[in-house]
């Protein structure tokens, strides 16, 4: 008998079994919580408080060391460029505070975030997707034509069949190239970068564009404060060449995961009803709902996974914390950053932040936060930055590169 597991709200999973000859569909039903607990979840508890830092300071220092893994060390590809782009309108904290009920000093504190930019009138993901993409081929020195791989990480494209093609062609790649969308929500981009490394890795393919574009203006509940304040819309874009040897690789170690256990915290869920397609037919049809997010479990996960996930990464390249020149931290909490920063003993000067500008940006927000460090001249050739994502699946995973 063949089964399928759908997911529908809530983490609650509803286990269809088909039967081969078409009979009846059973449903079964496991651990569905409450449906309207999603996003309103509320405690006093203050996170990022001393007392919270500190113990967790205390548990990293008795977290055994990590273990270097065989594979997850150096790659033969090298980051060569960044480039990033954002729509042009901006959102401040006083215009949000006429959307909800909230002071531009709760998200200002809350969150470190102050702007945010939205895509408006006929501007599309792709377009910024293209502008950043050729901003990082131009950062990077080469053209378009050299591109053999592209990869768009985005949870919101322009089209549900995939921007990547379009992007590609819109920035010049020729179609000896391949390209195609990864979704893995705010870790999507060091998930693609990963990916499209082992291509460069392989021998295979030896220039990848990977691009980290998100919109989630456009799947925000514009009344949901808990979750409208934070989002805004981005791309940035790497390029990266393969490299004759292990010892010129770029990517020095790298540790992903997901555990779908906890999808229910973070979601832009599908949801379906009963369609009558002529006399005898049913079709489900329906549409995505906006983002619902349990802030608090998402912040807890962070503050729990993401240390641990940058030291499995150090660890595979050899590196220890020390080694760190900069701290690249999804831009989703300049409080998660510091607590990140702390139980890992690296200090904030280190730690690199746009979210006051740009929000929550998603996919977007490692490489546009890369982009600015770079054109600044923050980060410089042969720095070791230690990236991390984290986000809905629930997904983490870092990468430490070494820049130029
Ligand atoms: O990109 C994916 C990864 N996402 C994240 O990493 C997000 C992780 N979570 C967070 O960053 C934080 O949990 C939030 C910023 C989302 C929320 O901060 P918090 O300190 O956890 O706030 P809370 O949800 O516990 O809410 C505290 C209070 C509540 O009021 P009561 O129940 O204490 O009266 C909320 O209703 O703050 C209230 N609140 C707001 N007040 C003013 C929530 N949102 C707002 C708001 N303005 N925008």
């Amino acid at each position: 008998m063949l089964r399928a597991v759908i997911a529908v709200a809530a983490c609650a999973q509803v286990t269809i079994a088909f039967s081969p000859l078409g009979a009846a569909p059973s449903l079964r039903r496991a651990n569905a919580p409450a449906l309207s607990a999603q996003g309103k979840q509320r405690s006093g508890l203050k996170l990022g408080n001393k007392k919270s830092a500190l113990r967790a300071v205390v548990e990293s220092a008795a977290a055994p060391a990590k273990e270097k893994k065989m594979g997850r060390g150096v790659l033969k590809a090298r980051p060569i460029g960044v480039g990033h782009a954002a729509p042009q309108s901006k959102i401040t904290n006083s215009d949000m505070e006429k959307i909800v009920e909230t002071t531009g000093e709760w998200i200002q504190t809350r969150t470190g975030i102050e702007n945010r930019y939205a895509l408006k009138g006929k501007e599309t993901l792709r377009d910024i997707a293209i502008a950043a993409g050729k901003a990082a081929i131009a950062d990077a020195g080469i053209k378009a034509e050299d591109i053999d791989l592209v990869i768009v990480a985005t949870s919101s494209p322009d089209d549900m069949f995939g921007d990547a093609p379009s992007v590609a062609s819109g920035i010049g790649v020729p179609k000896t190239a391949f390209a195609f969308d990864l979704t893995a929500a705010c870790s999507g981009f060091l998930f693609a970068t990963v990916t499209a490394s082992q291509f460069l890795n392989n021998g295979g393919h030896k220039t990848a564009l990977v691009v980290g574009a998100d919109a989630l203006t456009r799947w925000v509940d514009w009344s949901d404060r808990n979750t409208c304040v934070l989002f805004g819309d981005g791309a940035g874009a790497m390029v990266l060449t393969s490299t004759e040897t292990a010892d010129e690789g770029g990517i020095l170690g790298f540790e992903m995961h997901s555990d779908g256990n906890g999808y229910c915290n973070l979601q832009l869920p599908y949801q379906q009803a009963d369609r009558a397609v002529g006399p005898e037919h049913h079709v489900l049809e329906g549409d995505y709902e906006p983002i619902s997010m349990n802030g608090k479990e998402v912040y807890k996960f962070a503050t729990r996974e993401v240390p641990d996930v940058i030291e499995e990464a150090l660890a595979n390249a050899g590196l220890t914390t020390a080694d760190v020149d900069h701290l690249l931290l999804h831009q989703a909490n300049i409080r998660i950053m510091e607590i990140v920063a702390q139980r890992l003993g690296i200090p904030m000067e280190k730690v690199i932040h746009n979210l006051e500008e740009y929000g929550n940006t998603s996919a977007g927000s490692i490489p546009l936060a890369l982009s600015e460090a770079v054109a600044s001249g923050r980060i410089k050739k042969g720095d070791v930055i230690a990236c991390a994502g984290f986000g809905a699946g629930l997904s983490w995973g870092s990468t430490v590169m070494r820049w130029g």
